[in-house]
């Protein structure tokens, strides 16, 4: 049974999630705030123990963006929250400079997050897994929303609020081989890999054959961390392409993740704006940093040189199908022709374990807002990031993380976070005083038929 608490609180806003999202967000909030345009905003988190993509940050990881492009810089280079006054505030500013990088250690950066985050422990719930948005509706015009969250020990409530920040961050991606695997704990998605690898016979030293799926950043780093680490592995990395590729973070090709180019993405028509985008996917998805590709290139020419072969690069291979019993997990592996898509080949190859490092995929906003869904259409937003809602529904809605195909390739990453979250911080006030003004418009007709009084 699940207990439900009973006497809402009413926020002007509620965000769901603290990923760094709803973190610059609230920062930003704050600013708006000390300059006279005060919200009462409130902040959920599923996570108790906060952290960025904790169960990833193995120690070799490192931030694929300039630490410049922190919280808040771009935007206000005096604010306390940067990474700059994080490092000074810990003692290691002339360490770090010392260091001559711009990308620090993906576990510092989770170190800064979690300090900028505990300076709005007030404002934020953390433990808190939000289930579901409903309307607060008397039929007519929806004023107010329902955020309905659930701690771990199953404790229902529910938050009123005024206006909605969804930035719940992606969902791991599970292919169709896999599906009926999700129980399997033999399995992991990259997102649960160091709360995984924790568990398996590997730590203590008992041999183990392991398989890695995938050819993006998120592989890269497990191979490493599997071949590096655990002695007793062998592992073998299957990707679909011929080659694993780089990054293009080369400085003209970066200039598209400028705040100012989220302008030249969103003024296009839409075919416009997925041309821009597959121009330059290969900015972010499967595609793996320069460097780690020649310390993983070096890695295997070693391997050729001792004679013993631990670690294996198999391309062009599709796991057609994945089946779990007690000798392991048996993949059926085709081998595609590079580039025709058609499988040459197939074969049974046996694990004791498989990473699932196959991506994200963007639709958790779907699932919470399904209550809500007949007057969100198709989740198209504008340029603030406001979902475009049916006229019922005042309550505005926006959404951070979600709007690459319309706001550009910078939408899911860091690049942009400060000057997003000022655009929405100021819409969504811009929106609650309309709606204000709107309600104590002299003309306005109260429930009872009787005329309301205007705002002083
Ligand atoms: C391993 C990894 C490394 C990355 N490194 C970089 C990088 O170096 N540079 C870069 O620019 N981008 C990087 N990214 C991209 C990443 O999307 C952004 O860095 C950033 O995390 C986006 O922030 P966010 O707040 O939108 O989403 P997230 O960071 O995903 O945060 C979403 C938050 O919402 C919470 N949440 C989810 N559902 C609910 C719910 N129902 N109720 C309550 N809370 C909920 C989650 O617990 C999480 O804390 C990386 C991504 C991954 C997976
Ligand atoms: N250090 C860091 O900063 C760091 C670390 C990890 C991740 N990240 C970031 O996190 C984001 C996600 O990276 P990611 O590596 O997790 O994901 P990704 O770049 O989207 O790569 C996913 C990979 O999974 C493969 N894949 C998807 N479905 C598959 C299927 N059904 N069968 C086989 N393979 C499949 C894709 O194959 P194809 O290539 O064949 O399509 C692709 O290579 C990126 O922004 C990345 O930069 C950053």
């Amino acid at each position: 049974m699940t207990l439900r608490d009973i006497s809402p609180a009413v926020h002007d806003l509620v965000g769901i999630g603290f990923g760094p999202s709803n973190l610059a967000l609230a920062i930003a909030l704050q600013e708006q705030a000390a300059s006279g345009r005060p919200l009462d905003a409130h902040f959920l988190e599923k996570q108790q123990n906060y952290q960025w993509h904790g169960n990833t940050l193995v120690s070799q990881s490192e931030m694929q963006i300039s630490f410049l492009k922190d919280l808040v810089s771009m935007r206000n280079p005096t604010s306390p929250y940067s990474f700059v006054n994080y490092l000074h505030r810990h003692g290691r500013l002339v360490d770090f400079i010392n260091l001559r990088t711009f990308y620090p250690s993906r576990m510092e950066y989770n170190d800064y997050l979690r300090w900028a985050a505990s300076h709005f422990a007030g404002q934020c719930s953390l433990g808190e897994e939000v289930q579901t948005i409903e309307p607060e509706t008397d039929g007519g015009r929806i004023d107010r929303v329902r955020v309905i969250s659930r701690d771990a020990q199953g404790r229902e409530r529910t938050r009123v609020a005024r206006s909605i920040v969804l930035s719940t961050g992606g969902t791991p991606r599970i292919p169709e081989a896999f599906r009926g695997m999700r129980d399997d704990s033999r399995v992991t998605h990259h997102s649960g890999y160091l709360n995984w690898i924790r568990n398996q016979p590997c730590v203590g030293g008992k041999p183990m054959r392991i398989a890695v799926i995938g050819a993006g950043q998120s592989a890269a780093e497990a191979f490493i961390d599997l071949h590096g680490n655990y002695p007793s592995v062998k592992v073998d990395w299957m990707v679909r392409g011929a080659a694993l590729k780089p990054a293009d973070d080369s400085p003209f090709v970066n200039e598209i993740f400028a705040p100012a180019y989220t302008d030249v993405v969103f003024e296009q028509a839409q075919a416009g704006r997925d041309r821009l985008i597959e121009a330059y996917l290969n900015t972010n998805y499967s595609v793996i940093d320069a460097d780690l590709i020649e310390q993983i290139y070096a890695m295997l020419y070693r391997q050729k040189v001792s004679g013993q072969f631990r670690a294996n690069l198999l391309t062009c291979k599709a796991v057609r199908a994945a089946h779990g019993g007690a000798n392991g997990i048996e993949l059926t592996v085709a081998t595609t022709a590079p580039g025709a898509g058609i499988d040459a080949d197939s074969e049974t190859r046996r694990y004791d374990a498989v990473v699932l490092a196959t991506g994200y995929e963007r639709e958790s906003h779907r699932r919470l807002l399904e209550p809500l869904a007949r007057y969100l259409g198709d989740f198209l937003v504008d340029r603030n990031y406001r979902v475009q809602a049916a006229p019922e529904l005042a309550v505005p809605v926006y959404l951070q993380g979600f709007c690459q195909s319309s706001h550009g390739l910078s939408d899911t990453l860091l690049s942009v976070l400060p000057v997003r979250a000022e655009e929405i911080a100021g819409a969504i006030h811009d929106a609650l005083s309309a709606n204000r003004d709107r309600c104590w418009a002299p003309s306005t007709v109260q429930k009872d038929g009787s005329q309301a009084i205007a705002a002083a």
